[in-house]
C-alpha cells in the first residue's frame, strides 16, 4: 500500500474543495483527492446562482428574514447572520479570481440579479444558467496553477482514519483516509495534519435527482462511521422542476425561469399554484414541490408544465441559453411550448454537525459545503444559498486551520497500516451491486418521498437494514470497489435519512407526514441529531 504525506488532505473537488485547497495553500501542502473527473460535482451543474444581499437596497437584514422564514423555524440564526454577513466579501473574492457574474446590460456596474422562491426581492447573482460551470472552470485553473496544491483526480475515499481507530493514546483525531485509485485499483492512504471533508451531497440516494452520479453520500457515511452527529437528514429538498422527458437524465430546469415569470400547470391547464400559497409559483420549494406532487397524484398526470411562452425567444435564450438549448434539442421550444417538469431530489439540508468554520467534533476534521449541516438551512433550504455557504464556509475552515497549525504545529504523522483484504476476493456478482443500488433509490423514492407516513417509514427501514446487512457481508467477501464504497455509503446514509424521519413527530419544512400533518410549537428549534458509536447502530439489522 502507497502513503502519501501532506500538511492538509481535501476530499472533493466542487466549490468548497476547490475554495478550501486554494485558501490553505499559503500555509503547507494541500492533497485534493477527488473520485472522478475533477470537474465533476453538484457544483458544476448548478443554474440559478448565488444569493448574495449585495445589491444597493438590499440588507443582510433581509436576507437574514428569508432564510429563517423558509428554513420553517430550525435555522440556527447565529449560524445564519455569519454566513449571510460574509457574503459580498466572499463575492469580491471570487470576482477578483476572474470569476464574472452577470451585469444588466446598460447600467454600468448593476448586477443582473435573478429572482427565486422564498427571496422577497431579486437578489441572485449569476453567470447565465451555468453559474456552477463557470465556478468550476475558474477555479479548476487557479488551484492547477498554484504551487503547494497537488490533484488526485478518481482518488475516492473509502474511509477516515482516527487515532481513536489506531487505538493511540490521548484525545481522537482525524489523521488522513484510505483511498482507492479508481485507474489502477490501488489503495492509499494518506497522512495528513487536517483533513476537509467537502464530499457534497446524496441525491442518488433518490430514484429521481437533479445531481450527477458523484451525490452519493459518501462524507457524511465516513463522518457517521467514526461516531460523528448527524443533523436533520429528514430534510431533503426536492426541487419542483426537473425536466421530464425519456432522453433527459437530471436536467433541471432552474428556479429562475419562476423568478421571470414562469407559471406552472397541470394536464387539464389549471394553473394550480395560487391556490396553494400567495407567493403562487415563487414560494419556498417545499410548498411548490408538495403543491406538484399533491396535483400530479390526485389527477394521475405523470408531470406538470412550465410555462414561459409569454417571454420572447430573444430574452430566453440570452438569460437561459444551455436551459433553451436543451430543452429545443428534445423537441420543446420554450418561446413556444410548455416545459414538462417533476419534482425531483435536490438537496440534502442535513449532514455532519459542523459549525460555520466547518469545525466538527473531531478534531483534525473540517466539513464544507453540501456535506455539512451548519444551520445555515434549517427545515428547508432557501434557493441559491448553498453555493453562497460552500463559498463563505472553506474560507472560514482554511482560517480556523491556519490559526490552529500557527499554534500548535502539524501533528506529527502516526503510522498507518496497510489495508486489510482478509481473504477478500475478487466479485464475480457485481449484479448483486446493481440491484441493490436500485433497491435502495426505488425503495426511498417510494416511501420516503415528499409525502412520508410513518408505515412507509417503517416499512422503508426493514427494507434498508436488510440491505445494509447484505451490504456488509459483500464488503466482507470481495475485494472493495468504487461501486461497493458507493453502495454502502448509500445505503447508510439512507438509512440515517429514514430514522431521522421517523424521529420527527411533526410536519415542518422538507419533512411532511400524513401522520402529523401540523408543526409541533412544543419543540421549536428542535434539530434531529443521531449520534451513533463509531461503526454504525449497535442495534443489529
Ligand atoms: P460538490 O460540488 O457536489 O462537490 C463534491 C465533490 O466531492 C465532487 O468533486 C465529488 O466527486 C467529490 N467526492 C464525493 N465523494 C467522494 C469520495 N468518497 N472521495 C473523493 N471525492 C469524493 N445551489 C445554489 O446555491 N445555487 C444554484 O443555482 C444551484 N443549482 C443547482 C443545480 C443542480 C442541478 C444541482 C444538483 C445543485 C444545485 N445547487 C445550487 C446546489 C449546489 O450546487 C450544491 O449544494 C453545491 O455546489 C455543493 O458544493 P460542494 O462543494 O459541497 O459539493
Ligand atoms: C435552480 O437554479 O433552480 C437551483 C437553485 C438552487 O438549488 O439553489
Amino acid at each position: 500500500m502507497r502513503t502519501v504525506d501532506c500538511d492538509f488532505l481535501v476530499i472533493g473537488s466542487g466549490l468548497a474543495g476547490l475554495l478550501a485547497a486554494h485558501h490553505l495553500a499559503p500555509h503547507g501542502r494541500v492533497l485534493v483527492a477527488s473520485k472522478r473527473d475533477l470537474a465533476e460535482s453538484n457544483t458544476n451543474y448548478a443554474q440559478g446562482g448565488i444569493a448574495c444581499a449585495i445589491a444597493p437596497g438590499d440588507t443582510i437584514e433581509s436576507h437574514v428574514e428569508d432564510t429563517l422564514s423558509t428554513g420553517g423555524g430550525l435555522g440556527h440564526e447565529a449560524a445564519v447572520r455569519s454566513i449571510l454577513s460574509d457574503g459580498p466579501a466572499r463575492i469580491r473574492e471570487l470576482e477578483a479570481l476572474g470569476i464574472s457574474f452577470e451585469r444588466r446590460e446598460g447600467s454600468g456596474e448593476e448586477y443582473d440579479l435573478g429572482h427565486e422562491g422564498g427571496h422577497s426581492r431579486r437578489r441572485v447573482l449569476h453567470a447565465g444558467d451555468i453559474t456552477g460551470q463557470e465556478l468550476i472552470r475558474v477555479l479548476l485553473d487557479v488551484v492547477a496553477n498554484r504551487p503547494g496544491i497537488t490533484l488526485c483526480p478518481n482518488w475516492m475515499a473509502i474511509d477516515l482514519v482516527t487515532t481513536g481507530w489506531l487505538r493511540l493514546p490521548g484525545t481522537d483525531r482525524c489523521v488522513g483516509a484510505y483511498f482507492i485509485d479508481r485507474a489502477s485499483g490501488e489503495i492509499v492512504a494518506v497522512r495528513a495534519g487536517w483533513t476537509v471533508l467537502a464530499t457534497g451531497g446524496a441525491g442518488k440516494v433518490y430514484l429521481y435527482t437533479t445531481n450527477p452520479d458523484v451525490a452519493t453520500g459518501d462524507g457524511v457515511a465516513l463522518g457517521w462511521r467514526v461516531g460523528l452527529p448527524v443533523r436533520n437528514m429528514e430534510f431533503v429538498q426536492f426541487h419542483p422542476t426537473c425536466l421530464y422527458h425519456p432522453q433527459a437524465k437530471s436536467f433541471l430546469v432552474s428556479e429562475a425561469v419562476r423568478g421571470e415569470g414562469g407559471m406552472l400547470f397541470s394536464d387539464a391547464g389549471e394553473r394550480f399554484m395560487p391556490r396553494y400559497d400567495a407567493r403562487a409559483e415563487l414560494a419556498p420549494r417545499d410548498v411548490v414541490a408538495r403543491a406538484i406532487d399533491h396535483e400530479m397524484k390526485k389527477r394521475g398526470d405523470p408531470c406538470v408544465y412550465l410555462d414561459i411562452t409569454h417571454k420572447s425567444a430573444d430574452f430566453l435564450v440570452n438569460r437561459f441559453p444551455n436551459i433553451y438549448a436543451r430543452c429545443l434539442k428534445l423537441g420543446i421550444d420554450m418561446a413556444r411550448d410548455r416545459i414538462p417538469v417533476v419534482p425531483a431530489a435536490h438537496y440534502c439540508c442535513g449532514g455532519l454537525e459542523a459549525d460555520p468554520s466547518g469545525r466538527t467534533a473531531l478534531p483534525g476534521l473540517f466539513a464544507v459545503g453540501e456535506v455539512a449541516c451548519t444551520g445555515l438551512h434549517g427545515a428547508n433550504r432557501l434557493a441559491s444559498n448553498s453555493l453562497l455557504e460552500a463559498v463563505v464556509c472553506s474560507r472560514n475552515a482554511a482560517v480556523a486551520i491556519a490559526a490552529e497549525r500557527q499554534a500548535a504545529g502539524v501533528p506529527a504523522p502516526v503510522a498507518i497500516p496497510d489495508w486489510a483484504s482478509g481473504d477478500a476476493v475478487p466479485s464475480d456478482e457485481a449484479v448483486v451491486v446493481e440491484h441493490n443500488w436500485n433497491e435502495v433509490r426505488t425503495c426511498m423514492w417510494d416511501y420516503v418521498g415528499i409525502v412520508r407516513t410513518n408505515k412507509r417509514l417503517e416499512r422503508a427501514l426493514r427494507r434498508i437494514r436488510n440491505l445494509r446487512a447484505e451490504i456488509r457481508q459483500y464488503y466482507k467477501q470481495y475485494l472493495v470497489t468504487p461501486d461497493v464504497i458507493e453502495l454502502r455509503n448509500l445505503a447508510a446514509v439512507a438509512e440515517l435519512i429514514v430514522r431521522s424521519a421517523m424521529q420527527r413527530t411533526e410536519s415542518r419544512g422538507l419533512h411532511y407526514s400524513l401522520d402529523y400533518p401540523a408543526v409541533d410549537e412544543s419543540v421549536p428549534g428542535a434539530d434531529t441529531v443521531l449520534r451513533d458509536p463509531p461503526g454504525g447502530p449497535i442495534v443489529a439489522p
